[in-house]
């Protein structure tokens, strides 16, 4: 209904920008960032059950199986604040199955935003990201580089394992198995936005197809 918060999911191959575009969107609208990456990768670094489970698909750029991640996200959805202040899906859902659990849990988005970026572009990204482990900050070495005076910063950088030349392959194998199946399920409220531009740019985009759903359903 018009006065209750907005869900938005957000999508695109490895390294199409959802983690940057969640950044500004989470500012402007104050809703809830649910990365499903950020979750196993936290999952793993803990050493729970979950992360045993999913650090060798992980490790090899493959999904992890849709019993690890439905379950997961299905909890943190119940949670009070994702209710109160709606929710962002960065990750989840990518596979059909992934879309159905959704479905069934009753988690209606108003808005699938589809970051659409070439191939050829992505392994460029991947091998020059690096995060800051105390911000959770998104880098890229040329393309948002980190303040060159600040040495802690830099030193402290780091790159995900699973961003190599190598890796991002079968990443992008996964991705393409799947994309298909989970658009079809989001044809009504989705948008596709071209994500090779500047990042500001993607953002007023995006910001604007947020805002034309909340007009849509008020
Ligand atoms: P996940 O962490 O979700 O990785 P991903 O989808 O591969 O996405 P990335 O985090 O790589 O990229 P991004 O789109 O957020 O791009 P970013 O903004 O950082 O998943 C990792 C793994 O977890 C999966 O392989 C799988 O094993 C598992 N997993 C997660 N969810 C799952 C699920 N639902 N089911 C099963 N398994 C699951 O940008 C990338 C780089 O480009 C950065 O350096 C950034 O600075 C730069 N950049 C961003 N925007 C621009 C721009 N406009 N121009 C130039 N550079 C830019």
């Amino acid at each position: 209904s018009a006065g209750s918060p907005v869900n938005i999911i957000i999508a695109g191959a490895p390294a199409s920008g959802k983690g940057t575009q969640c950044e500004i969107i989470k500012e402007e609208f104050s809703v809830v960032h649910l990365s499903t990456g950020d979750m196993l990768r936290a999952a793993v670094a803990a050493g729970t059950d979950v992360g045993v489970k999913a650090k060798e698909y992980m490790d090899g750029g493959k999904l992890v199986p849709d019993e690890v991640i439905i379950g997961i996200i299905r909890d943190r959805l119940e949670e009070d604040d994702c209710k109160t202040q709606g929710w962002l899906l960065d990750g989840f859902p990518r596979t059909a199955a992934q879309a159905e659990a959704l479905a069934e849990a009753g988690c209606t988005a108003d808005c699938f935003l589809f970051l659409d970026v070439p191939d050829e572009i992505l392994v460029e990204r991947v091998v020059g990201r690096r995060t800051d482990p105390e911000t959770g900050k998104i880098y890229h070495m040329t393309f948002s580089p980190p303040p060159a005076d600040d040495e802690e910063l830099i030193a402290r950088l780091e790159h995900r394992s699973d961003d190599t030349e190598e890796k991002v392959v079968v990443r992008l194998e996964q991705f393409h198995t799947n994309v298909a199946a989970v658009k079809g399920s989001y044809e009504d409220i989705m948008v596709s936005i071209d994500g090779n531009r500047a990042p500001a740019d993607v953002s007023k985009d995006i910001t604007e197809s947020i805002n034309a759903a909340l007009a849509k359903r008020a």
